[in-house]
């Protein structure tokens, strides 16, 4: 079933938004608050700037998520006849997109992003003979966005105060419907949406949280019914995105979905008890993939080790699971007075804790470093799977694809992207990633 969506006008303002997205123009509206902020395109662009800075620091980490996306688009991209069309949405610096292999397969590539300089420079990273069958399009893939933000902009820079402006973008977060623009986008063979549906209303939602706080001072999460709000934005733009892989895919077409369902581990949700029980786990984990062997290897880490060994066998490991203060300081008191006495369990905890505090100092190499987080993200997962925090019910999004008829094909495939691999577990520093392949079924 295909939807056709009717033209809209947004909001209670007789604006019409239907159309072809012009990136670069700018309305009086995102003017009025230039100063605050920059506008959407802007916006996205800083964004990608971001990204950039975190993949210079920690590209090397990025290596096996990167390699596996590319392995899968490249084999859902194998299950097509006709190589027409290939549509990449949201498709950024296409990093995980096997971008060069999509230009020699089919006749057309269009990259689609409000972000024109990162798939400038994708672009300029395959070879020139290639460049001509990719096309950048600047335009917002959601029916919602620009409008959005276009909106949020107009009710911010006209509230007369704080409580008016968030009376006012309370019933925008809840009237999304009425936002509703019809991407300009082509029929395709094949489509891309990868690592973009959780960050559909991340970027709006961040957008007006930014824009608010500039010009007010105040957090918009702490409006009463914040949740509620963001929660009604984060659905619609799973039913949007939904709607729009359905709307683009021809009816021989493949469509490749992956996203960061979720992002961990978060420690705060980890208790004491748990936290002994992924140590316990992450031994054997650390030993099946050779950190320990890796360790012992060069004497110069093997003494940094083992100093780290000694010095939280005394003073007990960081209190950062919320372990109450007394049996905390019950465990340092016992140590410091019966080092040798430690028991098994003990001193296997504190050796997978000085391993991972080892970790992200340039010492082992690159591969260990891998395996050790993935070992780390896998104890979490197993022993507190909470600890994964939820980013995008993708169960809703497979069931509205499922009811236009897409379904998934093959094997669904779920690995880890690690971000910020140094901070974890201090702080969530990776994704979960999850893929499927669809097509129409009859
Ligand atoms: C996490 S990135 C995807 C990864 C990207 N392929 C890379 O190379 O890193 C998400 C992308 O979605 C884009 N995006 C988010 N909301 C969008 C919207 N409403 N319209 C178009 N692009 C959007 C962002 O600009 C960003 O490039």
């Amino acid at each position: 079933m295909r939807v056709l969506l009717l033209c809209g006008l947004v909001y209670s303002f007789s604006v019409p938004l239907c159309g072809v997205d012009r990136a670069d123009s700018r309305s009086s509206l995102e003017a009025d608050t230039a100063d605050y902020i920059p506008s959407l395109g802007s916006f996205f662009g800083l964004a990608g700037r971001k990204l950039d800075a975190i993949a210079s620091e920690y590209g090397l980490y990025w290596q096996p998520h990167l390699t596996e996306s590319r392995r899968l688009i490249r084999s859902a991209a194998r299950s097509i006849e006709r190589r027409g069309t290939a549509l990449v949405l949201g498709a950024g610096k296409c990093r995980e997109i096997p971008l060069q292999q999509l230009a020699r397969d089919f006749d057309h590539v269009v990259l689609v992003d409000l972000d024109s300089v990162s798939m400038r420079e994708a672009v300029e990273l395959i070879p020139e003979f290639l460049r001509h069958k990719v096309e950048i399009r600047v335009s917002d893939i959601t029916t919602f966005t620009r409008s959005f933000v276009k909106m949020a902009r107009q009710i911010i820079s006209t509230s007369r105060d704080v409580k008016d402006a968030e009376i006012r973008l309370a019933g925008l977060y809840l009237s999304l419907d009425h936002l509703v623009r019809i991407p300009d986008l082509p029929h395709a063979d094949f489509v891309v949406s990868s690592l973009v549906l959780a960050e559909l209303a991340r970027y709006a939602n961040t957008y007006v949280a930014q824009l608010f706080s500039q010009k007010f001072g105040s957090e918009i999460s702490t409006w009463k019914n914040y949740e509620e709000l963001r929660s009604n934005l984060f659905h619609f733009a799973i039913e949007d995105h939904a709607r729009l892989l359905a709307s683009v895919t021809v009816p021989t077409g493949v469509v490749y979905f992956a996203d960061t369902t979720a992002r961990g581990p978060n420690l705060s949700t980890v208790s004491s008890a748990e936290r002994e029980k992924i140590l316990d786990e992450l031994v054997g984990r650390f030993e099946r993939v050779g950190v320990f062997r890796k360790i012992q290897a060069r004497p110069e880490i093997w003494n940094t080790f083992d100093n780290l060994f000694k010095k939280l066998s005394a003073i007990g490991m960081d209190n950062t699971a919320g372990e109450t203060e007394i049996v905390y300081l019950d465990k340092v008191i016992e140590n410091i007075e019966n080092p040798d006495g430690l028991s098994t369990d003990w001193r296997s905890r504190v050796a997978a804790e000085a391993a991972a505090r080892l970790l992200c100092r340039g010492r082992l190499p690159i591969d260990t470093e891998i395996s050790a987080y993935q070992a780390i993200l896998q104890s979490y997962q197993v022993i507190a799977p909470q600890s994964m925090e939820s980013l995008v019910d993708h169960k809703t999004f497979l069931k509205d694809l499922n009811e236009y008829g897409l379904k998934p094909f093959g094997t669904a495939a779920s690995w880890f992207w690690l971000e910020y691999p140094c901070s974890i577990p201090r702080k969530p520093g990776a994704f979960l990633v999850n893929s499927w392949t669809l097509r129409w079924m009859n």
